[in-house]
């Protein structure tokens, strides 16, 4: 998905193109006083906004409260998966299913393997064989952006069978120690729908915290569902 974390500076009628080629266009990190501006924008394009909020934090915070989940030893029925590194592969396909079964929309092969940029990619399996959790972070802004040193954690998912035993705490406190270790990242932002208690609390379980001046919307034909969680 094409995006901007600042849509006077990307223009308009390139967001609209984008918008008629893809049906979408995400918007992160928008100045909250921004968002009524941009409701209308869209909806003069046939288009509504819908929102997630930002949880962010910067590397000592996150590491400090991380630490305790991250260092856990993993109950035995569980093993950390080498990342996956050919986009194709079964590994990788598995993984989208899993992730889409969570009612995430999953990113190509090429972003979860970190072929097109700076990327990292947690997988944990069960005995089973299945996936278990997983977690992605990556750089999603350019040197354009005042964020460009902020890192995005998402995509974490647990396996149904297996919630509520904190691998999502855990999973997510790794992910947060990659990027900050593998890919140099200043900050930490997470984006959480209003609705979604246990991803609330898990990012906040690692340090995160709401910030109130910025959101994160995806602008979505008005026909269309909730693009993801
Ligand atoms: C969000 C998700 C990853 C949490 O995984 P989990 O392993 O069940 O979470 P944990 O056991 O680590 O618990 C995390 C926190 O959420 C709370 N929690 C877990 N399930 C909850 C529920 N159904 N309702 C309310 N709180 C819940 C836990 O009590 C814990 O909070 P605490 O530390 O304050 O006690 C999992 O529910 C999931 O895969 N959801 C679908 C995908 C999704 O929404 N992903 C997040 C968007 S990126």
């Amino acid at each position: 998905m094409m995006g901007c974390d600042d849509p006077e500076k990307f223009g308009w009628d390139r967001i609209g193109e984008i918008i008629e080629r893809d049906g979408v266009c995400g918007f992160r990190l928008i100045n909250a006083t921004h968002i009524e501006e941009i409701r209308s924008e869209l909806s003069s394009r046939g288009c509504r906004l819908d929102t997630w909020d930002v949880f962010l934090a910067d590397r000592d915070t996150a590491l400090a409260a991380s630490e305790k989940f991250a260092r856990r030893s993993l109950p035995s029925e569980y093993s950390l998966w080498p990342t996956p590194t050919d986009p194709e592969s079964d590994e990788v396909q598995r993984l989208q299913a899993m992730m889409a079964g969570a009612g995430l929309v999953p990113f190509s092969g090429s972003m979860l393997t970190g072929a097109i940029g700076s990327a990292t990619t947690v997988v944990m399996g069960d005995t089973e064989g299945n996936v278990a959790a997983c977690a992605h972070g990556y750089m999603p802004h350019n040197v354009y952006s005042p964020y460009h040193s902020c890192a995005w954690g998402g995509l974490v998912a647990v396996l149904e069978s297996h919630r509520g035993k904190e691998l999502g705490k855990l999973i997510n406190a790794l992910i947060i120690s990659r990027v900050f270790r593998d890919l140099k990242a200043s900050h930490i932002y997470e984006l959480v729908s209003a609705s979604n208690v246990a991803s609330q609390r898990m990012v906040e379980a690692c340090g995160l915290r709401l910030e109130p001046t910025l959101i994160c919307g995806i602008a979505t034909l008005n026909q269309s569902g909730r693009f993801t969680k």
